[in-house]
């Protein structure tokens, strides 16, 4: 930080002065602002950006006030801000808290949330994870059977089926085929309820009765957490968990830096958080790429060549391009706790400040044409700073990102060396809103014309 001016340090306004005005944003009653960036967000998003610039307020219901940032300089200084006074976990907590528990690394903040993520961080070492190699590949193939032949079908789910059995299998590390199945169907049920925007705004309101979707929620988190905490136990006890190379035996052998294990609700907690941050995600993210793709023949073809000869820099690169120009999670969010400056900005105690990664790796002054699929520009590039960061940043950096990437790495030559596919549409999918997701609005739909015949050797690109 000692290169920045000071206006950039993320520096507290004194105390006892008076609260400063929140930066510019549309003046549209908040009830209609919730409808557009539920509805149409990436619309509303590219308006205030046209009209108020790098940094605005969006006025949502309940007095939440977004404060998105998409510049880059002021994006650092968020991520290399005082964290005690740019509390993440106090902002996810309001609607992650419910389903995550209090002892998600998510939702803490401070030493609290330094310890959870010195105990979960060896879990996702590079070592661990080629052991997983196998199982990815192994559950890729098998859903690849399951695909019909000139019949369209919508990848997302397909996707989902994925990577919610990579996480069953390797994060869970779930052995018996009765299990996973139970614990499949616990997790479905709940993450079917998650989609529901209105989620959003039912954990504030709690008393709407048993069959309210808050009711519904909360039945099926407690049924899945039984069920996890059952397989907790259980793997306490087993005579090979020091050999086990799944996450929770991982977590069940860490120590933090006073020797102290992590406790069952600890465990439980984070085992979700893994699960709802992990899953969702990545298979969206897999469907996006295979949707561009699909729908940018050039690149498609460019890929496959490559592939085929056992290279890789493509394959990153289309990765990049496509968690660039479609990003799952559009936006952080860091709760203001006492009056901060942002650039030329000083934001109120009490909003949410957003790093806006949507907004930043859209940038004309960073990415020309930045809206067009172009894998080529992180052939040999890397990003910019700050203005690629689909992972978040600083602190809170996704705990997953090298797992993410590790899966797509193996998912999408599996797929493409595996089966020949065309889009079932002409142009890519829209971005439409999923929770706190940005999906493709049909699922991201193909057709198979055939599978390659005979089956290609799969070629597994070394980790970088
Ligand atoms: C393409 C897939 C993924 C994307 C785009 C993604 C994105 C993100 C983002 C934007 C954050 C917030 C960072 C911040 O606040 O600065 C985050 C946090 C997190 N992610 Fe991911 N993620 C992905 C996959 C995963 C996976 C596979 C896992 C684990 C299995 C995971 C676990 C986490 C955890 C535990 C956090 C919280 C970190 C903290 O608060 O300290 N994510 N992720």
């Amino acid at each position: 930080m000692a290169s920045l001016p000071d206006e950039l340090t993320g520096h507290q306004a004194a105390r006892g002065a008076p609260s400063p005005a929140l930066p510019n944003g549309p003046r549209y009653p908040r009830i209609v602002q919730a409808w557009l960036w539920l509805k149409k967000p990436t619309w509303f998003l590219d308006r205030c950006s046209r009209t108020y610039g790098d940094v605005f307020t969006m006025r949502l219901p309940l007095g939440i006030n977004l404060v998105h940032i998409g510049r880059p300089e002021l994006v650092k200084a968020v991520f290399g801000g005082d964290n005690d006074v740019l509390r993440a976990g106090e902002a996810n907590a309001t609607i992650l808290e419910p389903l995550v528990g209090p002892h998600s690394v998510l939702v803490l903040d401070g030493p609290e949330h330094l310890r959870q993520r010195k105990l979960i961080l060896p879990a996702f070492h590079g070592d661990r994870m080629r052991a997983w190699e196998t199982a990815v590949r192994d559950i890729t193939r098998a859903e690849i059977a399951r695909w019909p032949v000139g019949k369209p079908f919508a990848l997302r789910p397909s996707m989902q089926s994925i990577t919610l059995d990579v996480i069953v299998r390797v994060v869970f590390g779930v052995d018996t085929s009765a299990r996973r199945d139970e614990l499949r169907r616990h997790i479905r049920t709940l993450t079917g309820l998650g989609r529901n925007p209105l989620m959003l705004f039912a954990t504030r309101d709690r008393r709407l009765g048993p069959h309210a979707p808050w009711a519904r929620f909360i039945r099926a988190r407690d049924a899945l957490d039984a069920a996890l905490v059952a397989e907790i136990r259980q793997r306490r006890d087993a005579p090979d968990l020091e050999q086990r190379r799944d996450v929770l035996s991982a977590l069940l052998l860490a120590r933090d830096d006073e020797g102290r294990a992590m406790t069952d609700d600890e465990v439980r907690d984070e085992l979700v958080t893994l699960l709802f941050a992990g899953h969702e995600t990545t298979a969206t993210s897999l469907a996006w790429a295979f949707d561009l793709l699909l729908h940018h023949p050039r690149a498609m073809g460019r890929l496959v060549a490559e592939l085929d000869g056992g290279a890789s820099e493509y394959l990153d690169a289309t990765i990049m391009e496509t968690l660039r120009v479609r990003p799952v999670v559009a936006l952080v969010d860091r709760h203001v706790g006492q009056a901060v400056g942002i650039g030329e900005h000083t934001i109120p105690a009490g909003v949410i400040a957003c790093p806006n990664i949507y907004l930043a790796q859209r940038r004309a002054d960073l990415y020309e044409n930045p809206a067009a699929f172009r894998p080529d520009r992180f052939v040999g590039q890397t990003p910019p700073a700050f203005g690629w960061f689909p992972f978040g940043g600083g602190i809170r950096r996704c705990l997953g990102a090298s797992f993410a990437t590790f899966e797509m790495r193996i998912v999408l030559p599996e797929v493409l060396q595996a089966v020949n596919l065309r889009p079932a549409s002409r142009r890519p999918a829209r971005i439409r809103r999923e929770a706190v997701t940005f999906v493709p609005h049909d699922g991201a739909r193909c057709v198979m014309i055939a599978r390659s015949q005979p089956a290609p050797p799969a070629v597994t690109p070394p980790l970088s």
